[in-house]
């Protein structure tokens, strides 16, 4: 989500006449684009935004911009001013939009900042993905309402709100024009879009739509919350031609009494039971999820839970992270919180856990033909391709530059923990 938004301040910066440069100590203007959902993401931040003083001081033209999630946070901006007197904007999550008319303010010499609370600005009225790309990320809802106890994102990115699907097919049958063959449609819970629309017209209903949308060759989404994974989606994506097999499915914890804690409004059976659900219906799905360890309260009992559900399903990845306190959410509040050692320590385990499944994930893959989507030289060895199968396993293969962006039958005859190395069929 930050990424996309990322991208609108490229767009937006671009319209006012900036081009992009890999030049820091030249550049006119610098954005960092910020994210608070974990202290290290803040962290990183104000360490970077501390570097951008002494540049400042070299190159006193220098405009520099700090935008979105930590800007938006309540509180955030008058403690962020007053630590750093030298940043020019301070745009927050609803102010993207905007950022021009900041951008103008700064260029006479002003110092500014809009952080409105509530998102304003029609959602008609959002910039759409940049055109010309191969992948685009493609906004389909913007905040969320859920409030896991843990987390920040409905704190900085409001309540939730679909865009018309009329709006995202035109968009994407733009981006088609232009080149785009694959779109990731992006929410904080895709199941719930169009919640408030009527007549009934829900995300597998946008789905089947976006699937008619000529020259697109492939449909992604994240993220899927558990406790809205309907079977009518599960069908749908099974039914459709471009639509990848990918559930990004986050559990959080294995443990039912952290899932209660954490709000999450699902029990691990309840979990079990969707993945065997899409097990059932595309039995060769791929499955990710994303874990926190040391959540307020979580006993060894409780994480051994989760290591259990880790080597019960077979996800080809894993995000994992340590809980960071956020304020202003509830588990911040909670008084058992986790030592960071034990955390680390727990994390350290529930890595070498999903290490040994992602390979094995992949293991089972050699020998096997998929359809990958060539996306460009690889980054690690540049003489050879890159591309993704429809569960979103990179591959890497060696082949002319001309496929890129075409499909490829690849059969794999490596696996690593995080890549596959094939063969083209002929
Ligand atoms: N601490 C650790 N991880 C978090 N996430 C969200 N909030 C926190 C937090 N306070 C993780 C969740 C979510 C992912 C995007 O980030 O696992 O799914
Ligand atoms: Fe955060 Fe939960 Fe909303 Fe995801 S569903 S953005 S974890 S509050």
């Amino acid at each position: 989500m930050s990424e996309r938004d990322a991208e609108t301040l490229t767009q937006i910066t671009r319209q006012e006449g900036y081009t992009s440069s890999d030049d820091l100590l030249n550049a006119d203007l610098v954005i960092i684009n910020t994210c608070c959902v974990r202290e290290s993401a803040e962290n990183k931040i104000l360490g970077k935004i501390g570097e951008l003083k002494k540049l400042k001081e070299k190159n006193p033209n220098l405009k520099i911009a700090i935008s979105g999630c930590m800007v938006q946070q309540p509180g955030a901006l008058e403690r962020l001013q007053k630590r750093a007197p030298h940043i020019d904007i301070w745009a927050g999550t609803h102010n993207l939009h905007d950022f021009s008319a900041l951008l103008h303010q700064a260029e006479q010499g002003g110092k500014v900042a809009e952080v409105w609370q509530e998102p304003k600005m029609p959602l008609e009225s959002t910039p759409q993905a940049e055109k010309g790309k191969l992948q685009a990320n493609v906004n389909i809802m913007y905040g969320c309402n859920n409030f896991c106890s843990y987390c920040i994102v409905p704190h900085v990115r409001g309540r939730e709100r679909s865009r018309k699907p009329e709006e995202i097919i035109q968009e994407i049958t733009d981006l088609v024009s232009s080149g785009c063959r694959e779109v990731t449609l992006l929410g904080q819970n895709v199941n719930s879009y169009g919640k408030e629309f009527s007549p009934v017209y829900d995300f597998a209903d946008l789905l089947h739509d976006v699937d008619q949308i000529p020259n697109l060759l492939r449909i992604r989404f994240i993220t899927s919350h558990p406790k809205d994974l309907s079977d009518k989606l599960i069908e749908t994506v099974a039914g459709g031609n471009k639509l990848c097999e990918h559930f990004h499915l986050p559990i959080q914890s294995g443990s039912n009494f952290i899932l209660e804690r954490m709000n999450r409004k699902y029990t691990r059976e309840y979990y079990l039971s969707r993945v065997n659900k899409i097990h059932e219906i595309l039995p060769k799905a791929s499955l990710t999820t994303d874990i926190i360890v040391g959540f307020p309260g979580e006993s060894e009992i409780d994480f051994e839970q989760t290591l259990e559900i880790m080597n019960m399903i077979h996800y080809s990845h894993a995000f994992t992270f340590m809980y960071s306190k956020r304020s202003g959410t509830l588990a911040a509040e909670m008084e058992d919180q986790i030592s960071l050692d034990v955390k680390k320590r727990r994390l350290q385990r529930l890595m070498s856990v999903q290490n040994v499944k992602s390979l094995a994930w992949r293991e089972q893959m050699i020998g096997n033909t998929y359809e990958i989507l060539v996306e460009g030289p690889s980054r690690t060895n540049p003489e050879r391709l890159v591309g993704r199968t429809r569960g979103n396993e990179l591959v890497v293969f060696n082949g002319p530059s001309e496929l890129i962006g075409s499909l490829l039958n690849i059969r794999i005859t490596e696996a690593g923990t995080w890549t596959l190395v094939g063969d083209i069929e002929d």
